[in-house]
């Protein structure tokens, strides 16, 4: 064989090995103390996680999955689907700077582009519904015209509840009656652009929002009274749901549309279905359930999907309920929330994040001489759980067995560290003293911040961000003392 047929051959199999298997993961950034991207992209290769979905296309993020080759799906947010619904000069902007040049000079391997995030969700009311499809139809017109669009495919990840079935089971399913005919335009389109369908489920929040939901049918052991659907039985939620998917595709022909998983999990905190004994039987169980690649009984063979989530995120909205901070398998700053085998690696065990620095163990906790019925009690409590997070207080959670002290204590400490241990955000009024014993009692961990993350400057040709802000800060100071 000459070099050539020799280069030949690497080069087609280079080919073949288009889609990475294993388990992906969600990868999102609202926290108030973020890690550092590279720490996060580490944490990924480490766990042999080698497909991630992010939310946006947040350059620092990007740049630190440069020459990882994990596999990449950005995201369009759906504040942003409007300007690239109505404008192709917008959508190719966005391609150009957020796709084609970390493909080209970040070495970036980016795969997907996720327009818009569950944009058809009934709490949106409908708000998204003029903009998706376009947005969709110009993100794939700039990826042709980028030259892109073989190697990057769009999709639009949309919540279960786009589907429904009209008898209970999954051969009931089609989709939503109130948006059928757009979600079918959606589906040809994918179908002809040779993308995806993506559908987050989430058997958790079946549970939380229907008390006589079974609890045994959202886990995989088997335990659940089976679904009977004509003759093929369903023993957990997720089959049951994804095979509805798989006949809302069939009914309306396109019974081949492959489907990602784009999101899946149980969160450990903020309610009393949201726990660590739970989400690892939930993540397990769903692990082992789909490691034999035997699918559905609709779709059977291997099933790709992202865990959702990788890490906690803090400054998430809890509009939907004061779980949805604690998505994370790990804590906010790389800590394993429990044991997970995820198949990728030999140990079977999660692997930690590396060099996260801390800030100096201190807390900030109510006066020993203080009372309880402080009037300045309330509205501190009130304030501090305003600005950071209580959601690990509340019955059933890991916080939830405090007495009245440890309660205001837990708002008190949350508000300091939240605020990087600041002496001023540690001064309510006769209340609030400063300790360096850890509070911390049985579950509940009252947390100390890692050092807060400033981005990466290196992409910033001139004048780094930091350096703009303490300038910024130097200029407001002498303006207010002159
Ligand atoms: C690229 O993505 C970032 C992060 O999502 C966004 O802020 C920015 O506006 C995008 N760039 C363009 C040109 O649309
Ligand atoms: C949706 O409508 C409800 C009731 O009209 C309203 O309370 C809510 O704020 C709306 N949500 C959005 C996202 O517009
Ligand atoms: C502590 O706070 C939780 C959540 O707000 C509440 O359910 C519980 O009753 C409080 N405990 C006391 C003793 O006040
Ligand atoms: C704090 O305590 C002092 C002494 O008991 C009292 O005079 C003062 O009014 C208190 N401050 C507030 C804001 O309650």
């Amino acid at each position: 064989m000459g070099w050539f047929s020799v280069a030949i051959t690497s080069i087609s199999l280079l080919c073949v090995v288009s889609t990475v298997s294993g388990i992906g993961a969600n990868w999102g950034t609202q926290a108030s103390h973020p890690l550092a991207p590279e720490t996060v992209v580490r944490l990924l290769r480490e766990n042999g996680i080698q497909k991630v979905k992010l939310f946006d296309a947040d350059y620092d993020t990007l740049r630190a999955l440069g020459k990882s080759n994990i596999e990449v799906m950005v995201g369009i947010p759906n504040d942003m689907l409007l300007s690239m619904a109505t404008s192709m000069k917008a959508a190719e902007k966005w391609v150009s700077k957020n796709v084609s040049t970390h493909i080209s000079t970040n070495n970036v391997n980016i795969r997907y582009v996720a327009v818009g995030n569950e944009p058809f969700l009934q709490t949106y009311n409908g708000s998204f519904l003029k903009t998706t499809f376009p947005a969709l139809q110009n993100v794939q017109s700039a990826l042709v015209k980028a030259g892109l669009s073989n190697q990057v495919k769009v999709t639009v990840p949309l919540n279960a509840d786009v589907y429904e079935s009209s008898t209970g089971v999954p051969s009931g399913g089609d989709f939503r009656a109130d948006i059928h005919d757009l979600m079918l335009t959606i589906v040809k389109f994918l179908s002809d652009s040779g993308s995806p369908f993506t559908v987050n489920i989430y058997p958790f929040i079946s549970l939380y929002s229907d008390p006589n939901f079974p609890v045994e049918y959202a886990f995989f052991d088997g335990n659940a009274t089976p679904v009977n659907d004509g003759g093929t039985s369903y023993y957990n939620m997720f089959d049951a749901n994804y095979d509805t998917l798989a006949y809302s595709l069939q009914k309306n022909g396109f019974g081949n549309l492959p489907i990602i998983v784009g999101e899946i999990g149980w969160p450990t905190d903020g309610d009393r279905n949201a726990n660590v004994e739970y989400a690892q039987r939930f993540n397990q169980g769903f692990m082992s359930h789909i490691s034999g690649g035997k699918g559905t009984p609709m779709r059977p063979g291997p099933i790709d999907a992202y865990l959702f989530s990788l890490i906690d995120e803090d400054s998430k909205s809890i509009d939907p309920g004061n779980f949805e901070r604690h998505w994370g398998i790990f804590t906010f700053d790389g800590r394993a929330k429990y044991s997970l085998n995820l198949g990728t690696m030999n140990s079977g065990v999660l692997v930690e994040g590396k060099n996260v620095r801390y800030q100096e163990r201190k807390w900030c906790v109510m006066k020993s001489s203080a009372k309880i019925d402080d009037p300045n009690v309330a509205p501190s409590v009130s304030y501090a759980c305003g600005l950071a997070d209580c959601t690990s207080l509340g019955y059933g959670t890991s916080c939830g067995g405090m007495d009245a002290r440890g309660n205001i204590s837990y708002a008190l400490n949350s508000y300091y560290q939240r605020q990087n241990q600041l002496d001023s955000a540690c001064k309510f009024e006769n209340i609030s003293t400063i300790t360096k014993t850890d509070p911390s009692t049985g579950t509940c961990r009252f947390e100390i911040m890692i050092e807060p993350y400033y981005g990466g400057t290196e992409h910033m040709v001139g004048c780094p961000q930091r350096l703009l802000g303490l300038a910024a800060g130097f200029i407001l100071f002498w303006l207010t003392i002159l």
